[in-house]
C-alpha cells in the first residue's frame, strides 16, 4: 500500500509540467486525503508491535515524496526562468535602430543665422506684437494718412470690437518705434518676426511671411556705418568674398532710403540664371528719418541712426535654390528632410 502510494506519488510529481499542476499533485499525494495520510491515521488501529515499523515506513514515504516535490518544483522554476531569460535575451552586438530625428525648419535655420550674425556684431534681439495699431505700423513711421503704401501693402484688419485702428503688422518696422519710445540711444537691435499682407499666394508671395529688421541709433552714425555693417553681415552670411552695393530707394521712414544688393552668392557675381547681372536685391535700408525721432522723444540734433529690413523666405530661397516660396510651408517631409541637421 505504501509502496504503491510512493510510486504513484512520484509519478504524479514527475508528470506535473507546470507549478500549478505540481501544486494539485502535491495536494493529492501529500494532503489530508492522500493514501499515505490515510495509512498514518490508521496507525492507532494496528497491533502495538507492528506500529513502530509501519510508522517508520510512513515517515520514510512522506520524506521521499516531500523531497520529490521540492526537487520537481526547483526543476520547474529553473525551466521557467530559463524560458524568460531566453525571451528577454539581449544581443548587444546587434546593430542599433537609429530613431529618426527631426531638424530645424530651413526658414528657422536661415532666420537664426541672419539674427546670430547681427548678435555677434553686438545687436540685441527685440520683438513686438503681430497685431499692431495703425500708429506703430504706419503713422509713427512717417507714412502720411493718404500714403499709397498703406494700400499697396494691402493690410489685413482683424475685426476687434471698439478698435478700428488694429491691423496685422505688414512689416517688423513698428518695433523700431516701440524700442525708441522705450529707451534712449545707444540702440542696437535686431528684430525677427512674422508679418502679414493681403497677398494671393504665388511663387514669391504668401500672406504670412517673416522679416528681420535692424535698427542702430547712436551719436555720429553715418551711411558708411550702415554700409559697413551690412557688408560685414553679408560676408558672415554668404562668404568672405561678398560685396554689397547700395542705391537710392524710397521708404517713408528713412532719408536717404536705399536698396541693398549683395553680389550673387551662386555665381560669385559673374551673372547667372538666378541673378541675371551678378547682383541680388536683398533688403531695404536707410538713415532714420528725423520724424521718427520726433515721434519717439529722441533728440534728432544729437543722434542719427540707420535701419534695414529683409525677408527671410527670400533669403532662404536664394540660399537653397528653392524656386517656390510655398514649398517652405507645405510641410512635405521629402522636401524638409533635405535640410535636416541636428537641432
Ligand atoms: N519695412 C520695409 C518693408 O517691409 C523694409 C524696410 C525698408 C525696412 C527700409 C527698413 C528700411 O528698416 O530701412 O518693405
Amino acid at each position: 500500500m505504501l509502496q504503491r502510494a510512493r510510486e504513484e506519488g512520484l509519478a504524479a510529481f514527475a508528470a506535473a509540467g507546470t507549478l500549478e499542476e505540481l501544486r494539485s499533485a502535491e495536494v493529492a499525494v501529500l494532503g489530508r486525503k492522500a493514501p499515505v495520510s490515510q495509512v498514518q491515521r490508521e496507525l492507532g488501529r494496528l497491533p502495538v508491535e507492528d506500529r513502530p515499523a509501519v510508522g517508520r515506513a510512513v515517515n520514510e514515504t512522506f520524506d521521499t515524496l516531500r523531497r520529490a516535490v521540492a526537487d520537481r518544483e526547483a526543476a520547474l522554476r529553473a525551466a521557467t526562468e530559463g524560458e524568460v531569460a531566453e525571451d528577454d535575451r539581449l544581443d548587444v552586438t546587434l546593430p542599433g535602430r537609429r530613431p529618426s530625428s527631426g531638424g530645424l525648419h530651413p526658414l528657422t535655420q536661415t532666420l537664426r543665422r541672419v539674427v546670430d550674425v547681427f548678435v555677434s556684431l553686438g545687436y540685441r534681439v527685440s520683438e513686438g506684437p503681430e497685431v499692431e495699431s495703425e500708429w506703430y505700423n504706419f503713422d509713427a513711421l512717417n507714412f502720411p494718412p493718404d500714403h499709397p503704401a498703406r494700400l499697396t501693402q494691402d493690410t489685413l484688419y482683424p475685426a476687434v470690437p471698439g478698435r478700428d485702428d488694429l491691423l496685422l503688422r505688414t512689416h517688423t518696422s513698428p518695433v523700431q518705434i516701440r524700442t525708441m519710445e522705450a529707451q534712449q540711444p545707444p540702440i542696437y537691435i535686431v528684430i525677427p518676426g512674422r508679418c502679414y499682407r493681403r497677398d494671393t499666394p504665388d511663387a514669391t508671395h504668401l500672406p504670412v511671411f517673416q522679416q528681420v529688421e535692424l535698427l542702430a541709433v547712436d551719436e555720429g552714425l553715418s551711411l558708411a556705418d550702415m554700409k559697413g555693417t551690412l557688408e560685414e553681415w553679408a560676408r558672415a552670411m554668404f562668404g568672405p568674398e561678398q560685396r554689397v552695393r547700395i542705391y537710392p530707394d524710397y521708404f517713408p521712414f528713412v532719408e536717404p532710403g536705399a536698396g541693398v544688393d549683395v553680389s550673387c552668392f551662386l555665381c560669385g557675381g559673374r551673372g547667372c540664371r538666378v541673378c541675371g547681372n551678378g547682383w541680388i536685391e536683398i533688403m531695404g535700408a536707410g538713415m532714420i528719418h528725423p520724424a521718427l525721432f520726433e515721434n519717439t522723444g529722441i533728440d534728432p540734433e544729437r543722434y542719427t541712426g540707420f535701419a534695414a529690413g529683409m525677408g527671410i523666405e527670400r533669403i532662404a530661397m536664394l540660399r537653397h535654390g528653392v524656386p517656390d516660396i510655398r514649398m517652405y510651408y507645405e510641410g512635405d517631409v521629402r522636401f524638409l528632410s533635405q535640410f535636416a541637421r541636428g537641432a
